[in-house]
């Protein structure tokens, strides 16, 4: 899928977030946004979903305006997703899979748990640590094999070994299924790793880094 950003504002009420940001993606780039607390990335990327509208500017799918659509085909962790505690990991995907558009099915989830080293048998998610719960969250977003992944700071609490695991199983996916990534961070070094297309947000701006 083709992205496009043309001349995006954001504002709420008189408060600029974003300003004219432009940028494209291809099919399988892996795209790193950059930027302070508050500098504005989960507001791009709920522009990108449709969870939230533009005050200017326009965002192409495919060339087509997304208007008042949500983004189809799309697997997101923004924020912390909400998993119901007392159930294990796997019922709790079980239960998100049913309700989504496009199933992945037992096989799919458990592939995915083992692909991730997820295997907590009953484990309730309110015994999870919290490496195991932004794994959860990764998992979550791949049901539905999605051609976008949008992860917002899937990585950040997450210690060097165990952020270097999700990193090389997120190369992985996106070499064996071409999917778009875009991956928001505060930390610069984390994205340097793994992105193909580096992007800062700064004073309501976007900028692409060499
Ligand atoms: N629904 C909203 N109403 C009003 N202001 C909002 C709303 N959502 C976000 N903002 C403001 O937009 C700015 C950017 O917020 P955003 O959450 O995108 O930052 P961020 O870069 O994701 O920060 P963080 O690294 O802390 O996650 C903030 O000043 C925030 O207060
Ligand atoms: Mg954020």
């Amino acid at each position: 899928m083709y992205i496009e950003f043309k001349n995006i504002t954001k504002k709420f009420g008189k408060t600029e977030v974003l300003r004219d940001v432009n940028f494209s993606l291809e099919k399988g780039d892996i795209a790193g946004f950059q930027g302070r607390n508050g500098s504005g990335k989960t507001v791009l990327f709920k522009l990108l979903t449709g969870l939230l509208k533009p005050s200017g500017g326009e965002i192409l799918i495919d060339n087509s305006p997304l208007g008042n659509d949500f983004l189809q085909n799309c697997g997101m962790i923004i924020e912390t997703p909400g998993f119901i505690p007392h159930y294990s990991g796997y019922k709790n995907l079980k239960i998100l899979d049913s309700v989504s558009p496009v199933q992945s099915g037992k096989e799919e989830i458990k592939r995915l748990m083992d692909m991730f080293e997820l295997k907590s048998g009953n484990l309730a998610v309110s015994k999870y640590s919290l490496g195991m719960r932004q794994k959860l969250g990764i998992i979550q977003a791949l049901l539905g094999n999605p051609e976008i992944l949008i992860l917002d700071e899937p990585i950040n609490s997450l210690d060097t070994k165990t952020s270097e695991f999700v990193i090389r199983k997120l190369i992985e996916i996106n070499a064996e299924r071409q999917t778009t990534i875009l991956i928001a961070s505060h930390i610069g070094e984390d994205l340097a790793k793994i992105c193909t297309r580096r992007f800062s947000l700064s004073d309501n701006t976007l900028i692409e880094n060499g």
